[in-house]
């Protein structure tokens, strides 16, 4: 059990920036990651055909992995509770919007959180925003566009700057200190939020939390690896596995 891998499935590459936090803080682990491209962006489908390609991936990785990370804000908010409840002997993480950490350092601030319209809608994250939210002033920006660029390698672009003004326009006309990156693509577009919001605001993701969860969960079970660990990329569009391993190397 304890060499069996670590899967971390994504509607696409964009969970490749939890993987990277994975393999950094659990080196001696073997990894499987799983992207689905063909099917991504997951946030502008209905909320049945989200859940549906979510259970059936989670299915099939984990019949062969000792634990799944679901690195996809998306497919957490509408199928980890129901994944959790269907494998309750199965380890099964989910990686959420880092508000807590954005609130624990802006208690009364302004918060921009992006995400995918259907994190932002759901149960998920009305309870997250009780829970951490209560004191400052929480801006949800729906950013529908954006997983596309990054599906496209197309990191930083004036298209890319639009698409990223145009879901912050709210945040941008009131003023933000924070922005929360609620979506495991949006850590590959920094550069490009950089641009359009500059250098005072400051911005969180939910990559290392998600990572210490993982580790914690998995160390508690007794199965943690030591020696050298392995990783393999997989992607239902191929050619996306190159695409992954380059994000994977990027310094960003
Ligand atoms: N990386 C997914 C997330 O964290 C993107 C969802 C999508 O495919 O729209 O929400």
């Amino acid at each position: 059990m304890m060499n069996r891998p670590i899967a971390v499935f994504d509607s696409g590459v964009g969970g490749v920036s939890v993987l990277r936090a994975l393999r950094k803080s659990m080196p001696a682990e073997n990894f499987v990651y799983f992207g689905d491209s063909e099917n991504a962006p997951y946030g502008s489908r209905p909320y049945e055909e989200i859940r549906e390609l979510t259970i059936r991936h989670a299915q099939r990785l984990l019949d062969e992995a000792k634990a799944l990370v679901i690195a996809c804000n998306t497919a957490t908010s509408v199928a980890a509770q129901e994944l959790r409840e269907m494998y309750p002997q199965h380890i099964i993480i989910g990686i959420e919007p880092a508000l807590k950490p954005a609130v624990e350092r802006f208690p009364e601030g302004r918060i921009a959180v992006m995400a995918t319209e259907t994190t932002l809608r759901e149960r998920k994250f009305e309870e997250l925003m009780r829970l951490c939210g209560r004191s400052c002033h929480i801006i949800r920006c729906p950013c529908p566009e954006l997983v596309s660029f990054v599906e496209r390698g197309e990191l930083d672009s004036e298209d890319a700057r639009s698409a990223i003004a145009k879901g912050l326009m709210p945040a941008l006309e009131s003023g933000m200190d924070a922005i929360v990156l609620g979506c495991t693509h949006y850590p590959f577009l920094k550069k490009a939020i950089r641009a359009v919001v500059g250098e005072n605001v400051q911005i969180f993701d939910g990559a290392e939390g998600t990572a210490k969860e993982t580790q914690r969960r998995i160390s508690h079970a007794g199965l943690l690896r030591e020696g050298e660990g392995t990783l393999l990329l997989t992607n239902s569009l191929e050619p996306m596995a190159k695409l992954s391993e380059t994000l994977l190397n990027m310094n960003c």
